[in-house]
């Protein structure tokens, strides 16, 4: 992934992104109200397809990559508890109090995709797993307050580890962030651990996504035989956040934010 150019977007482009980012942060406050104790991921990701259809865009993760041979059978991924990512909705996998659980959405509007996940609480959380949550959306903000133009990739990535270690908690490598515009996934891979300094620059109109993915113990994943599902090694919770964003020519700006969300200035 990481020798394919890095496209840079121009603004008509960016536009474009800031719709379909738009949509996907719509669409995961209309299924937050759903995560419910007794809902089935099944039918979160069946809300979400009619959704995506009825406004036009279509739900990127649905069959792709395409042209594989086990290419995702489903519209979001439903990340629960020790699913690290990539969890596949399901009529027998029904929420329960005390879950946590990534929705992760794609759609693919207009040509562009908005790329946005966040992780909700089904019910009471156990203290831990609120303090994993808390802390890995605060890793996800520390990573993109490090994005400007001039800063490195690795600044990300260090912003992010830091804070998850300091909190006993580990960054999952198996994982990165990616580039993201016309293509679901393209360069650059945008590691969620690393090195102040170090790696590429970032450029104005570079656009990618930051999408930490942090677990209570080990940071090692193992794939389930369905080929899709990660979970943790030690099967303990995985928490993840994940935005698209867009290098500007003086900072950063989150896409899949929706305008009333941003926060004030110096907050960011
Ligand atoms: N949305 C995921 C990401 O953040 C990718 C899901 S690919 C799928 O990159 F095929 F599993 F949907
Ligand atoms: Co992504
Ligand atoms: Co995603």
């Amino acid at each position: 992934m990481d020798q394919e150019p890095i496209v840079l977007l121009s603004s008509r482009e960016i536009e474009k992104m800031r719709q379909a980012g738009r949509m996907a942060a719509e669409l995961l406050d209309y299924l937050e109200p759903m995560v419910q104790s007794g809902v089935s991921t099944l039918e979160l990701n069946d809300a979400a397809e009619e959704w995506t259809q009825a406004r036009g865009a279509k739900s990127a993760p649905l069959g792709y990559p395409s042209g594989s041979d086990n290419p995702f059978p489903k519209s979001i991924c439903t990340s629960v508890n020790e699913v690290v990512c990539h969890g596949i909705p399901s009529a027998k996998q029904i929420l329960r109090d005390g879950d946590i659980i990534n929705i992760d959405v794609t759609p693919l509007l207009d040509g562009y995709h908005g790329d946005t996940s966040r992780t909700f609480f089904v019910g009471e959380p156990s203290p831990l797993a609120r303090k994993l949550v808390e802390v890995t959306e605060e890793c996800m903000w520390r990573g993109i307050r490090a994005v400007k133009p001039g800063a490195r990739i690795g600044d990300i990535g260090a912003a992010i580890q830091e804070y998850a270690e300091a909190n006993g908690f580990s960054v999952v490598r198996d994982f990165v962030g990616h580039g993201v515009g016309r293509i679901f996934h393209s360069g650059p891979q945008i590691p969620h651990y690393g090195t102040r300094g170090k790696g590429k620059k970032l450029r104005p109109g570079m656009v990618f996504t930051i999408e930490p993915m942090i677990n209570e113990g080990t940071y090692e994943v193992e794939i389930l035989a369905d080929k899709w599902t990660a979970v943790t090694k030690d099967r303990k919770l995985s928490a993840q956040f994940e935005h698209t964003i867009a290098v500007t020519q003086d900072g950063v700006e989150v896409l899949t934010l929706l305008p009333e969300r941003v926060p004030a200035v110096g907050t960011v």
